[in-house]
């Protein structure tokens, strides 16, 4: 049997969150709305665990301790998650991290970046993500994770 099939090892997803995501429930409600990161990371736990996928979450305000963690990805994930926050429009070493871990790659952003100031229209990440879930909320992330698990269980019939 193969990774992801039932009763064999489970995909494992890593989510990845970037700077002042730890503010989430307090930061800028209007855009980014009144859960937690705690809550968020609950949605995905619940998410991962219904698909019998397993889940390794985290954050950090900081571009290098993220670098870090990408590129273990390469050893200890199947799918990255992202939100890699005010990252995704500065950090070529993040984009890099995600390239050297080899893994496929889903973006996610609470608001709409598309809508809001132009700086924030152009991501160093989106031509090297699978796909992006963009402006829904942080229903996002469970999204992201349904359709990374189904990515990975379509890949994997190849
Ligand atoms: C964000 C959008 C980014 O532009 C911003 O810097 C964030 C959060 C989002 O989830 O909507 O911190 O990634």
């Amino acid at each position: 049997m193969k990774r992801g099939e039932m009763s064999q090892q489970a995909w494992r997803i890593l989510v990845v969150n970037g700077p002042n995501l730890n503010m989430l429930g307090l930061r800028e409600a209007h855009l980014y709305g009144a859960l937690t990161l705690e809550d968020v990371e609950q949605l995905c736990r619940q998410r991962a665990e219904g698909l019998g996928a397993s889940l390794a979450f985290m954050q950090s305000n900081h571009e290098g301790v993220l670098v870090d963690r990408i590129q273990q990805a390469r050893e200890d994930a199947d799918l990255v998650i992202i939100n890699p926050a005010a990252y995704t429009h500065t950090s070529v070493a993040i984009r890099d991290a995600l390239l050297a871990a080899d893994k496929p790659v889903i973006e996610v952003h609470i608001s709409n970046i598309h809508k809001r100031e132009p700086f924030r229209h152009h991501s160093y990440v989106s031509d090297i993500a699978v796909g992006q879930v963009v402006g829904l909320g942080v229903a996002g992330y469970g999204y992201a994770i349904e359709a990374g698990v189904a990515y990975l269980n379509a890949q994997q019939q190849d």
